[in-house]
């Protein structure tokens, strides 16, 4: 099935285009379709989500995935949250975001270092979609003091994921161990076994 994925973010098309090709979905980027990013004026991830699929289906005519994602971090009220991309301003790269978290964060001891990655992923038919599949995944940790690692993007190098990975930032994972359990593969796991589900009432 051809789907625009409405996102601009080059790390995050990769992610999610590795995950959605064994399922048979043919992404199309928005930009290759002519369309421009669309202002992100959500309060919530979920809002902005639905807000950016919607603007991408009804400027294409195809159905659109959109997800929104973004980090929160406990000793700051979860902070940047949905402004995670804007944190250090409006055209903010990443290592601007990452330089100001760890200036917020100078004294906080490891154990209030806690945080978490969070993705909302929505998919809708069309623009109208009354019904649209709406998929969270969260990916817990805490954020180190200095960045690590050379891979990845945005706050991968300051995020040290709870599992197996002892201390090493997401910016030290390769791209099939951060795939297998990211935030993103979460929510869009969730999002597959919505859209597999057979239809309530169907018998399957
Ligand atoms: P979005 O494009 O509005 O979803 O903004 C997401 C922002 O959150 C990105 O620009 C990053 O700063 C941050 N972010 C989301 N997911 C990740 C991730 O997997 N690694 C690192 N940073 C992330």
């Amino acid at each position: 099935m051809r789907v625009v994925l409405a996102t601009g973010n080059v790390g995050k098309q990769r992610e999610l285009a590795a995950l959605l090709a064994p399922q048979g979905y043919e992404l199309r980027l928005q930009k290759d379709l002519g369309v421009a990013a669309v202002e992100e004026t959500g309060e919530t991830f979920e809002a902005n989500a639905l807000l950016k699929a919607r603007h991408a289906a009804r400027l294409t005519g195809l159905p659109a995935l959109a997800d929104d994602s973004g980090l929160e971090v406990d000793a700051l009220g979860g902070r940047p949250g949905v402004r995670s991309a804007r944190y250090a301003g409006e055209n903010a790269s990443d290592a601007d975001n990452v330089a100001l978290l760890l200036r917020e964060l100078v004294g906080v001891p490891d154990a209030d270092r806690g945080a978490r990655f969070r993705c909302v992923i929505a998919f809708v038919r069309d623009a109208a979609d009354p019904d649209p599949v709406v998929a969270h995944g969260v990916w817990e940790g805490h954020i180190g003091h200095a960045p690590k690692g050379s891979g990845g993007f945005g706050y991968d190098p300051v995020f040290l994921p709870q599992g197996p990975w002892q201390g090493r930032s997401v910016a030290a994972l390769s791209d099939p161990e951060k795939n297998g359990v990211s935030h993103r593969a979460l929510a869009l796991a969730q999002l597959m076994a919505q859209l597999l589900a057979p239809p309530p009432g169907s018998g399957r």
